[in-house]
């Protein structure tokens, strides 16, 4: 077998669309890549694992992305919002478990406006020094980004969620766009965030080239993060008789990730963790760097269902979590895990 593409990739970071190609559709070279991935990971980054503190600050969302259980037309959902005061105590909560990094996520929800996000921002600025804020709340005008990023906001989460025109239309409502996309991913870029983007693996009518053109993309714009995460079927969304994606293929492109972008900081996600039991492991020794267990109220956390078999994380299976990162040969760090880049 010719593994040559597998140490070109290894030591430039870079290969033809063809080897990408045969690297994604085929499984013989899944051993050497898996391996070399780990080795890339350990050089730039040692056996070190971050873990953010996702806050899901409200299930309201004025899109109608077609996979997404918490579109506005999904009528079946109790919507919900956190007070400043239950975002203040899930940071506490986060702090006390040693996260240095409170990842703030919602839908697209204009209650959350310029001034109340950037008030939210400052006091928890406040009350925990030295902690690093991410925002995941979607697109929004570059102007609203500068405030947010004023406020004290440092990194900003937001997936292109796939980079072909076509292929976009086909995931979203007319009125959203991959070139607004794109536009907010260098906005947020130019702003001084450190930003983090990525797709969905196995979305429907998702080709390799689509795959191909991902990773693309992904040079192209330079983030400091890279999520992925299979696409799960939620009974409540256009895509309720979909095909959910392949967490092999996922696992393999985050080794293709590590690789290609070996100083990115890229996540075990919650979709990959939570349709397979031990998929952790896996993906840690993929490449992957970073975990962002669930921080949010107990009883807000089955609202926020993006997909139909989200696991929540809850916060006494943390200490297991932490045990798990150490079985599988690396180490919880305490640290708001900054990108090497
Ligand atoms: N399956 C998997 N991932 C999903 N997301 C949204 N809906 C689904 C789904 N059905 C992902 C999107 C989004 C992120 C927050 O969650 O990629 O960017």
């Amino acid at each position: 077998m010719d593994l040559d593409f597998c140490y070109e990739l290894f030591k430039k970071s870079n290969t033809s669309d063809e080897n990408l190609k045969k690297l994604i559709e085929t499984s013989c070279y899944d051993e050497e890549l898996f391996k070399l991935a780990d080795l890339k990971r350990k050089e730039i980054y040692g056996t070190d694992v971050f873990l953010r503190g996702l806050i899901e600050i409200t299930n309201f969302c004025k899109n109608n992305c077609f996979y997404c259980g918490i579109r506005q037309q999904n009528d079946k959902i109790k919507r919900y919002r956190l007070t400043e005061k239950e975002i203040l105590d899930c940071c506490l909560r986060a702090a006390k478990l040693g996260i240095k990094t409170f990842v703030l996520q919602g839908g697209e929800d204009d209650f959350f406006d310029d001034d109340r996000l950037s008030s939210l921002i400052i006091k928890i600025k406040k009350n925990f020094k030295d902690f690093a804020i991410t925002l995941s709340l979607g697109e929004k005008t570059k102007e609203s980004y500068e405030k947010l990023f004023k406020a004290g906001a440092e990194r900003y989460l937001l997936r292109h969620e796939t980079a072909d025109e076509k292929h976009y239309e086909s995931l979203h409502p007319k009125k959203m766009s991959l070139a607004n996309r794109k536009n907010c991913l260098f906005n947020l870029k130019n702003l001084g965030f450190k930003v983090g983007s990525g797709f969905l693996v196995g979305s429907p009518f998702q080709k390799t080239e689509h795959l191909i053109k991902d990773l693309r993309f992904l040079q192209l714009l330079k983030p400091e993060m890279i999520g992925i995460g299979p696409f799960i079927c939620h009974k409540e969304t256009p895509f309720k008789d979909k095909k959910n994606g392949s967490i092999n293929l996922t696992l393999k492109l985050i080794a293709i990730l590590r690789l290609m972008f070996p100083k990115a900081l890229i996540p075990a996600t919650t979709a990959l963790l939570s349709i397979k039991k031990n998929t952790l492991q896996k993906a840690l020794k993929a490449g992957a760097n970073v975990i962002m267990p669930n921080m949010s109220l107990k009883k807000y956390q089955n609202l926020y269902k993006l997909y139909d078999t989200k696991k929540e994380r809850k916060e006494k299976t943390i200490k297991k979590l932490k045990k798990n990162i150490y079985l599988a040969g690396y180490r919880f760090k305490v640290s708001r895990g900054d990108p090497k880049i």
